[in-house]
């Protein structure tokens, strides 16, 4: 039975049909903070007046607030009795106020009890604020909104000693010493923008610092500030800062717009980072690393978010959005940014390969299961719950396909303009497809339904081949499933990157019917429109091998290619994204080819193709090592997952366990003198090339692990406690996670006394402990649950061991019985009153019951029905929870 409360959350839907203008604007904002051990006191004074556009003219001014009290109101200097005002748990209503005025108010809060670590709060003995998206609203009244974009002036006044450091956004302009012991200081921002982008750090910190000299010749102060002790960690995340400030100027000719540019870096943070104006805040996972303690995973990790965030300084901040519905907008869009900068950065091949992966991985379950949105969605109740895959990565697809049909000048252009038409403002994914369009001369009409339509559209292909007239015909159909809400879709507009390869496997000219000239060979985009459509080519010599969707050029499921044509286009695509593809899908057939034996209990056999390939990647892997290491990797248990139609983990597990350990031991010899070959005897770097070749070094471990042998198991043992960086160490630690015996024991136990200290690699530690496939892995999940080190309230936490678990365990998650579901209920519920926004997360794995048998999907929904039975639950626990069961 739904309580009241939950009908209340049902009600307040917020829809992007119902939005309207804002009635008030907020030129200015003087913000006074006196920062305290109790209470903390905001004193604000703003300068309001009526917008010109709004439709419109209420009496009243209402101004969104949360878990604040209010102390007093003045308005235009004169301070209000309380029937002039009306305060409710949301709001702060004054009546009768004029076309133009000034409001002071007062309010107290408490950021030392503030656990949903939105607003001001604090974070190892530091304050530190994350607002967006609705978190202003938790420091004083104001219209929290993104489209009322205001100059900010913030005085902050705190213990000296306890914290020296004061930090906000813009540049600071004044400070000084108050006689108590107290210090101030004070930040001016000249760039109007939304309350989401406000920032305020006080603290004890110390400054990693260097300098920036933009293109046409300022000099940007760079600091990262971090817990003293961890300045000798600061070196990866400033040199990627200092490359993402360059190739900003060099790639879009988007130059920093501020005197100083900081960073720091909490380790309590609900997400990866935030780009608040000239003041970014960032997980420490996302700043600190050396090779002793980080992974290359981390080094790249780092790179792309400080990208990412360096980025939304004009994709974001410079144009913002104008409502929460075009989230997309910035994050999209940035996410393409921060892609291609890491791809320019190192191997465009492999970053796109492990970029696509991680779409299928996280963002295709979502368009699948009952949480699935378009990338501008429609209505929310919770706007939390929509920092998405499918808003940021496949919002970055999108963009990614604008950039292939428009090519690199015209996108160039197209951003331009997008810069000169919307400085300054806050706009919607129109106005950017709109400049896009306009730049490209092209009509992207159709196209914008990759914005309003959810779902990811399978592809099949038919075609024929004449050889008399040398013409050949190819005939792609597109269908998209219905998800909730959209019970049938309109065509998506699809750029199909295609070569065309011969029998011996060369590109052959590509010339289209009706073409003057001469065709060329290599790849070409034909654009999809319709539900199906036919493509002509002529002067086709022989019967081609079609290589489709070359580098992902389209978000889609492609059905239905003849596997001895994948192991050709394995062993031949020039195109080094549709190579590896190509392996893929050959390798996935043959897994669910093996699941199906072991379900009806037959002995299983490795198909002799998919060892010979591995055997000639291998070989070759010296030309490109990373490349090698993807290439050799086996699809992962949850891909599978999502090709059957009801899923059996056991069986997937044992599938892919089974041919692991063929390959290991078919492949033993090339495998080892692999690993021998690729020993590191340098000194740790991360560079793409010594990445790659860890990766390749690792992925033969892996392999070997995968026999079972007693010789591996030392491997395993060995490496794990000799290696020199943490890449290698985690790579054997994993490894050993899944194996039974003493050994595992007794390295994780000296693994934890050797770094207990360090908060990020006892993330590590829980995290590999909970994605074990060992039986007992849900049991000692509940027992890490009380160890010391363990913290409901820290998010890096609660990601390591319950978010691992659930959605990095497929095996023991699934569990029969349904205590893994249990397990991640109870969670949930213990969260959800400390920190809603991480709770509401945590709920999504339980959502993906579709594809289970029935036994499960009613245990998954009895677990989403307990969350809901919870008196006072969250509203975005139940927009998630409620959702789920639909
Ligand atoms: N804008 C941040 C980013 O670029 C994400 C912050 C979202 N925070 C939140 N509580 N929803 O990734
Ligand atoms: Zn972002």
């Amino acid at each position: 039975m739904p309580d009241v409360r939950q009908t209340d959350h049902n009600s307040r839907v917020i829809r992007l049909s119902d939005y309207r203008a804002p009635d008030f604007l907020i030129d200015s904002v003087e913000l006074v903070f006196d920062l305290g051990e109790e209470d903390t006191r905001v004193t604000a004074h703003l300068a309001i007046r009526r917008n010109p556009e709004a439709l419109d003219r209420p009496a009243g001014l209402r101004l969104e607030g949360e878990a604040l009290r209010l102390l007093s109101v003045a308005l235009d200097g004169e301070s209000l009795g309380e029937n002039r005002y009306r305060v409710s748990d949301d709001a702060l209503i004054v009546d009768g106020v004029g076309e133009a005025f000034t409001l002071d108010v007062v309010t107290l809060i408490r950021p030392q009890d503030n656990t949903e670590l939105s607003g001001l709060y604090k974070s190892g003995g530091n304050f530190c604020t994350q607002c967006e998206a609705e978190g202003f609203r938790r420091i004083t009244y104001f219209l929290d909104r993104p489209d009322v974009m205001t100059r900010f002036t913030t005085t902050i006044r705190a213990e000296a000693k306890r914290y020296p450091v004061l930090l906000s956004n813009g540049n600071p302009v004044a400070g000084g010493e108050d006689p108590d012991g107290r210090h101030w200081a004070r930040w001016v921002d000249p760039h109007p923008k939304p309350s989401y982008l406000f920032a305020l750090v006080a603290g004890d910190l110390t400054a990693v610092r260097d300098e920036f000299i933009t293109r046409s010749g300022r000099t940007v102060s760079l600091a990262i500030w971090v817990r003293r002790g961890d300045e000798d960690k600061c070196g990866h995340a400033m040199a990627s800062l200092k490359n993402a400030m360059a190739w900003d100027e060099r790639v879009f000719g988007l130059e920093y717009d501020l005197d100083v540019f900081n960073i720091v870096a909490v380790s309590d943070f609900n997400m990866g980072a935030m780009e608040n104006k000239g003041l970014n805040i960032f997980n420490t996972k996302y700043v600190l690393a050396k090779p002793e303690t980080a992974t290359d995973a981390d080094y790249q990790g780092i790179e792309s978010v400080i990208g990412h965030e360096y980025f939304h300084n004009w994709t974001g901040d410079r144009v913002t959005c104008r409502d929460w519905f075009q989230l997309s907008l910035k994050e999209g869009l940035t996410v393409f940014r921060d892609q291609q900068f890491s791809a320019d950065q190192g191997s465009p091949a492999v970053k796109r390969i492990s970029d696509v992966r991680t779409l299928r991985a996280r963002q295709f379950p979502e368009d699948f299961g009952p949480l699935a949105h378009p990338v501008r969605p429609e209505s929310y109740i919770e706007i939390n719950n929509f920092y998405t895959a499918t808003v940021y990565e496949k919002g970055a697809e999108v963009v990614r396909m604008i950039h292939t049909l428009l090519g690199p000048d015209k996108f160039r252009k197209g951003m331009d303009l997008y810069f000169a038409r919307h400085d300054n403002q806050a706009v919607t994914i129109e106005d950017f497809v709109s400049a896009m369009q306009d730049a490209g001369g092209v009509d992207l009409s159709r196209f914008k339904r990759w914005y309003s339509q959810a779902g990811t559209p399978e592809v099949t292909v038919s075609e024929r081949y004449h050889p008399e007239s040398r013409r050949y015909e190819m005939t792609f159909r597109q269908q998209t499933a219905p998800s909730p809400g959209q019970p049938v879709k309109d065509p998506f507009v699809l750029p199909i990157a295609i070569g065309l390869l011969s029998p011996e496997g060369r590109e052959m000219p590509i010339r289209l019917d009706g073409e003057e000239a001469e065709g060329r060979p290599g790849t070409r985009v034909l654009t999809m429109t319709g539900m199906e459509q036919t493509f002509r080519f002529i002067d086709v010599a022989e019967p081609p091998t079609p290589s489709l969707f070359r580098g992902f050029s389209a978000p889609v499921k492609v059905k239905g290619v003849p596997l001895d044509r994948l192991k050709f286009l394995a062993a031949h695509d020039g195109d080094p994204f549709a190579r590896w593809e190509a392996g893929q899908q050959a390798a996935t057939r043959h897994l669910l080819d093996l699941v199906h034996a072991w379900r009806r209990g037959e002995a299983l056999t490795a198909d002799p193709d998919l060892l010979d390939a591995s055997r000639r990647t291998l070989a070759g892997g010296d030309a490109d090592p990373a490349f090698a290491a993807l290439a050799l990797g086996l699809p992962a248990e949850s891909a599978l997952a999502d090709e059957m139609a009801v899923v059996d983990v056991e069986a997937i597990h044992a599938a892919r366990q089974f041919l692991r350990g063929e390959i290991g031991r078919a492949l033993g010899t090339e495998l080892a003198a692999t690993y021998e070959r690729l020993t590191d005897k340098g000194s740790y770097r991360p560079t793409p090339a010594a990445i790659g070749a860890r990766a390749l070094r690792n992925a033969s471990l892996s392999y070997l692990s995968a026999t079972g042998t007693a010789e591996a198991k030392a491997l395993l043992v060995a490496q794990a406690e000799t290696a020199g960086n943490m890449t290698d160490t985690l790579a054997a630690l994993g490894l050993l996670g899944d194996v039974e015996g003493p050994e595992r024991a007794a390295v994780f136990q000296d693994f934890y006394e050797r770094w207990q200290h360090d908060d990020l690699v006892i993330d590590k530690w829980f995290a590999l402990q909970a994605v074990s496939s060992l039986p007992e892995t849900l049991e000692r999940c509940r027992s890490l649950l009380a160890h010391p080190a363990f913290d409901l309230r820290n998010p890096n936490r609660v990601r390591s061991l319950i978010g691992a678990f659930s959605q990095g365990n497929q095996l023991r998650f699934h569990e029969a019985g349904g205590a893994g579901y249990a397990f991640l209920a109870e969670q949930i519920i213990a969260i959800d009153p400390l920190n809603a926004t991480m709770a509401a997360r945590l709920t999504q794995p339980l959502g993906a019951w579709k594809r289970q048998d029935a036994a499960r999907q009613s245990l998954m929904r009895l677990a989403l029905e307990r969350i809901l039975a919870v008196a006072g639950l969250s509203k975005g626990t139940f927009e998630m929870a409620s959702k789920s069961l639909q």
